[in-house]
């Protein structure tokens, strides 16, 4: 089968700003991919090519859009529906390190909106596709299984208007289904709101950040981590329920040092204050504790939780930017023992998939994960399964755009 046409658009994103939605067609078929966007952006990844004019306060997609429209749509014409020949000639045509000629934006909006037609041609479900693409990589087959969610119920950071430092704080609940994983987000979730109204009142308090935890104002992260530890008590869910952070640390650092709770921290001394908080709030999983090339700090981190022979998930996001060359090099660093996984990173589903394979390799867990800027597009949810990703991070239950993710999983499970 032949494309026929790629033509692509700008559409809105959760925050309100313009993302492209690419659709892709063949003689009688057509799918389309809406990609998502960062806030807290790391420093490595690929290039999100946004105008920098004067429309949508520089925000504009006009010419990632025009890229698509244009240099991709002549190449891709009448070339056959392959992803890994899609996604090799979309990398070559681009013909840069991080995806700057193109934008990364306006490549991946091709390379899902192609996945996403193969399934539909081939009339399988897209996480089918996907766990047979995975499959010629790796040469694995594997029985699909649901991902765990993780939940950011209280948002601070770049995703707030308030003072929390820290960007994130998970719920991880691990019941046996995703239905059930799901509900106790959802439960705890609502607990959260009665929780946080009767200790901190209603006003303020109760706004919601872009990934739709609530953004109450408080500062220390003690406060929030408390506030989650009422939740899960008062909701029932405590002993199936573990917490998480995402401490997004590259955007509190200057100069090997980081500034938090109105101290400028060393390394050491922010390494002692993560240990007390593990220790304290048995902490399961700890994303981005460093800046994104503070090496140091993440090797001595994992050294010393080997001796302490302490399990914790340590996340690499900014760190490692799904970027097959960092993961590689992060390995044999031993910089972390987790990678997330986020296709736009990266710019294509093929290099995001052998960025998963390598962490799997290393016996790493795998997270896929959402954007801050999202969509209506559950893409990462059948990527989740297709993968057989360990965990999902996916936003509070609230909001079309986090609440897609979790139906489509439902959806999912459901099906198999
Ligand atoms: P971002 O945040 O999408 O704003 O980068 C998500 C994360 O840091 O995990
Ligand atoms: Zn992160």
């Amino acid at each position: 089968m032949l494309i026929e046409k790629v033509f692509a658009r700008w559409v809105l994103d959760s925050r309100g700003n313009p993302t492209i939605q690419t659709f892709v067609k063949t003689k009688t078929f057509q799918a389309s991919a809406i990609v998502p966007s960062g806030a807290s952006k790391g420093l490595h990844e690929a290039l999100e090519l946004r105008d920098n004019g004067k429309a949508f306060h520089g925000l504009g997609v006009s010419k990632a859009v025009k890229n698509v429209n244009t240099i991709i749509a002549k190449k891709l014409k009448n070339t056959p529906l392959e992803q890994k020949m899609v996604d090799e000639a979309l990398i070559k045509l681009d013909g840069t390190p991080n995806k700057s000629f193109l934008g990364a934006n306006a490549v991946l909006s091709v390379s899902l909106a192609v996945a996403r037609l193969i399934a539909s041609i081939k009339n399988q479900p897209l996480y089918e596709h996907i766990s047979n693409l995975w499959k010629d990589l790796t040469g694995h087959v594997h029985k699909h299984s649901m991902p765990k969610p993780m939940a950011n119920l209280i948002n601070g950071g770049k995703h707030a208007p308030n003072d929390l430092v820290f960007q994130e704080f998970l719920i991880i609940p691990n019941y046996n289904s995703f239905e059930k994983n799901a509900q106790a987000v959802i439960e705890v979730y609502q607990e959260l709101k009665n929780v946080i109204k009767e200790k901190l009142g209603v006003k303020c308090n109760l706004c919601i950040g872009d990934e739709g935890g609530f953004a109450p104002n408080i500062q220390a992260p003690e406060q929030a981590l408390d506030l989650l530890q009422i939740a899960l008590q008062d909701s029932g869910h405590k002993k199936k329920v573990s917490l998480g952070l995402d401490v997004a640390a590259s955007e509190f650092y200057n100069n090997k040092k980081y500034f938090l709770n109105n101290n400028l921290m060393s390394c050491e001394q922010l390494i002692n204050y993560y240990l007390d908080l593990i220790q304290d709030y048995d902490l399961a999983s700890i994303e981005d504790p460093f800046e994104q090339d503070h090496f140091s700090a993440w090797s001595l981190f994992m050294q010393l939780l080997n001796k302490k022979n302490k399990k914790l998930q340590v996340v690499g996001d900014d760190l490692l930017v799904t970027n097959p060359k960092r993961i590689n090099l992060a390995i044999s660093y031993g910089l972390a023992n987790a990678l997330l996984l986020k296709p736009n990173q990266i710019g294509t589903l093929t290099e995001a998939l052998q960025a998963a394979f390598i962490a799997k390799k290393a016996g790493w867990n795998v997270i896929v994960s959402h954007r801050s800027g999202d969509s209506e597009d559950a893409f990462i949810a059948d990527l989740a399964v297709g993968i057989g990703a360990s965990q999902i991070k996916l936003g509070a239950p609230c909001r079309g755009e986090r609440t897609a993710k979790y139906n489509r999983l439902l959806n999912i499970e459901q099906e198999l």
